[in-house]
This record gives C-alpha cells, structure tokens and sequence, in this order.
C-alpha cells in the first residue's frame, strides 16, 4: 500500500481473511506512527491443483497454522482439497479412499 496511514495499512491488514497479511510494531509504545511490515517468508512457491486431489504446493515457505505454530516447507506440500482430510490443511491422501469429485472442468 502506498500512501497510506500507518492506521489505514493496519485496519487493511487486521480485516485480511486469510491472515496472509501481516505487521509488526518496531515499538511496543506504539503511537499510530512506527510500524514495518514483516519480510514475507516466502520465496517463489508453484501451485499445482491436481485433478480430483489436493494443491501441491512446491518451494520454500512457511504455513502459519490456526494454533499459532508455523510450519516450515522446504520442498513440496500437498493441501488438502476435499475437506476430508484428519492432517488439515495437508492431504493425507482420503480423498484416494472416500472419493473426491471436484467440479475440475473450468481448468
Ligand atoms: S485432498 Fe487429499 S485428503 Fe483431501
């Protein structure tokens, strides 16, 4: 964002969905003018949707989980498209068993 407020980029950043989105305060005295981004732990991931399973997600990155805790991914990943899956977010291969029949026609 360019331009904005430091409280505009946190209002944008605090309504992110998917908590992709994320700041950090330089100075936990905080006073609505000092803040930086943090440096995205992401280098180049590849996304593949595999048909009729998960998103296979190649390169290095880090999966920030609803827990709290992260995950680091040096090499391949695959997320879990069927929401069957008891490893979420991965895929530990259900979809295989239980029948996964994703509408994969628009690709
Ligand atoms: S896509 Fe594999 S378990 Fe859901």
């Amino acid at each position: 964002m360019a331009q904005g407020t430091t409280k505009q980029i946190i209002d944008i950043v605090e309504r992110c969905p998917t908590d992709a989105l994320t700041y950090e305060k330089i100075d936990s005295s905080y006073s609505g003018s000092e803040i930086s981004t943090k440096p995205p732990k992401v280098e180049k991931v590849d996304f593949s949707i595999m048909r009729n399973g998960p998103i296979l997600a190649q390169g290095s990155f880090v999966v920030n989980l609803p827990d709290g805790s992260e995950q680091e991914v040096k090499s391949i990943t695959s997320f879990c498209r069927c929401g069957m899956s008891k490893s979420q977010p991965f895929c530990d291969g259900t979809h295989n068993k239980e029948g996964f029949f994703p509408d994969d026609s628009q690709y």
